[in-house]
Parts: structure tokens; sequence; C-alpha cells
């Protein structure tokens, strides 16, 4: 449908999951796409499989040098970035009286810095080039209450819509849209984890905490990545230039607001 002919994004943790998925759906748009990710052979082999409008570059959300090298490079290469999705996240869960400054930091540091250094330096990039863009944070349900073993990732997600707000407002005098998704329960290797973690955190058998929160979402089962496609394409499209700031949930009705 070529929604994105012409247009260049990077999307951070694009190796596998949601990013994987939505590099594939912004190609099939007409975009090119930079696969960037810490996990650099499987963002390579990711970026091959997609095809030829796909590059995979190595970064680590968590290291500016990283950062910077990865932005300056794919700039050069594309001659600008007009889309960037901040993708990029660590879950971990824990009850609060367990939980430790290290797990705390780490989870801050991907997270919350990575979403603001990364958008701050392909924002410089936007700025200078004149020609606006567009910047899609990816936030979750979880950014909107807390859950009781999951507070550390819950206050990241939080920290991601709040600071999706501010920079929306900041960025849109020079052309750029700041905008969130908020997904819901997505099934994939992150939600494998997931449910690992759980089953020994609640003492469950392993599929059963996904089978739980799947039988919880009112459309009737987890997310699929290819669920998030539409709104990522709509929110990098031009057809979103009025949108400022917000977060969207994209979750099968798990969150009204
Ligand atoms: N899967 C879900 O149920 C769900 C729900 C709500 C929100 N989300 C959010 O959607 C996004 C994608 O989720 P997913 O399920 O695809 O996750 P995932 O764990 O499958 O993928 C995350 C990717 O980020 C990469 N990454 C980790 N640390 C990095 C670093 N320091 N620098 C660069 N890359 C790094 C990983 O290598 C991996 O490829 C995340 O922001 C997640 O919080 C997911």
């Amino acid at each position: 449908m070529n929604r994105l002919e012409g247009k260049s994004a990077l999307i951070t943790g694009a190796a596998r999951g949601i990013g994987r998925h939505l590099a594939e759906a912004y190609v099939r748009e007409g975009a090119r796409v930079a696969l960037c990710d810490i996990d650099a052979e499987r963002a390579r082999s990711a970026a091959a499989e997609i095809g030829k409008a796909a590059i995979a570059v190595e970064m680590d959300v968590t290291s500016q040098t990283s950062i910077d090298a990865a932005v300056h490079h794919i700039t050069n290469i594309f001659d600008g970035i007009d889309i960037l999705v901040n993708n990029a996240a660590l879950f971990t869960a824990a009850p609060i009286t367990d939980i430790t400054r290290d797990d705390y930091a780490r989870v801050f540091d991907i997270n919350v810095s990575g979403t603001l250094f990364v958008m701050q330096a392909v924002a410089r990039e936007m700025i200078a080039r004149k020609l606006g863009g567009k910047i899609i944070n990816m936030a979750s349900q979880a950014g909107r209450r807390g859950e009781p073993l999951v507070a550390v990732y819950c206050a990241t997600k939080a920290a991601v819509i709040s600071l999706t707000q501010s920079a929306g407002l900041n960025l849109i005098e020079h052309g750029i849209n700041v905008n969130a998704i908020a997904p819901g329960v997505v099934d994939g290797e992150h939600w494998d984890g997931v449910d690992a973690l759980f089953a020994e955190l609640e003492n469950k058998n392993l599929g059963q905490k996904k089978q739980e929160v799947g039988a919880a979402v009112p459309f009737g089962r987890m997310g699929k990545a290819e669920d998030l496609a539409g709104m990522a394409i709509f929110l990098a499209s031009k057809e979103a230039d009025y949108i400022v700031a917000q977060t969207y949930n994209v979750d099968g009705g798990q969150w009204m607001s």
C-alpha cells in the first residue's frame, strides 16, 4: 500500500518479536528500515530475511557511544531518518521485598534512559534536517497501572508514557510527532520468558500464565505482533500529522483511557 514510500526508519530491539515484525511491516509499506539491536547477529539474519530494504545495525541503547555511532551511520546510509520506533526493552519480575538495585538500574537504563537518549540523538538529526519526523515509543498496559510482582517494569513503562508527553510537546515545533503505543499481552519469545518467570514466582505450570492472561483479554486471546502493525504504520504516516504526545492502547480491550 506504500504508505511509507521513500521514508527511512530506525527501529530499536528489532532482532526479534514486535520490533522485527514492525520492520517487516514498514518495508512492505515502502520504507527502508535499520534493525538496531544489541543482538547484532540476530538482527543481521532478520534483516537478510526481510530483504534489501532492511539493514542491521548493532546498537546498545544503554551506551551513548553506541547510540551516537549507530544514529550517525544510519543517517549517512539513508540520507536522514524519518521515523524512529523506540522498542527495545527488558522485562523482569520480583516482589517488592526482593527487588535489587542492580536489577532496578538495568531495567531503567534500557527501558527509560534508552528511550530518552535514542529519541534525543534521532531528534537532533531530524531538527538539523528540517523535514520533521515521527517518533513512536513502545509503552505498555503495564505503564497504565502497577502490578504486584512487576513494580520496576511497570514504573519504566509509566515513565515512557510521561517522556512521550513531554517530548511530544517539546518537539512538535520542529514538525516531529512523538506518540506511543501501549500493547497488552503479546505472544512471542518475550512472553515465553514472562510465563517461565511467573511459573516460578506464582508456582504455576509452564504455559499456565499465558493461558490465564489470554483468557482475560476482552478480545478473547493474547495479542500477536501483527496486531500492532496497523497503529505503528498509521503513527509513522502523514495521516498522523495532527497527533501529538498521545499513547494509544492496542490491547484487545484491556485498558480504557
Ligand atoms: N510482548 C508483550 O507482551 C509486550 C506487551 C507490552 C509492551 N511490550 C513492549 O514492546 C516492545 C517489544 O517487546 P517484545 O515482546 O518484542 O520484546 P522482546 O524481548 O522479544 O524483544 C526485545 C528486543 O530488545 C533487544 N534489546 C534488549 N536490550 C537491548 C539493548 N540494551 N540495546 C538494544 N537492544 C536491546 C533484545 O535483544 C530483543 O531483540 C518492548 O518495549 C516491550 O516492553 C511488549
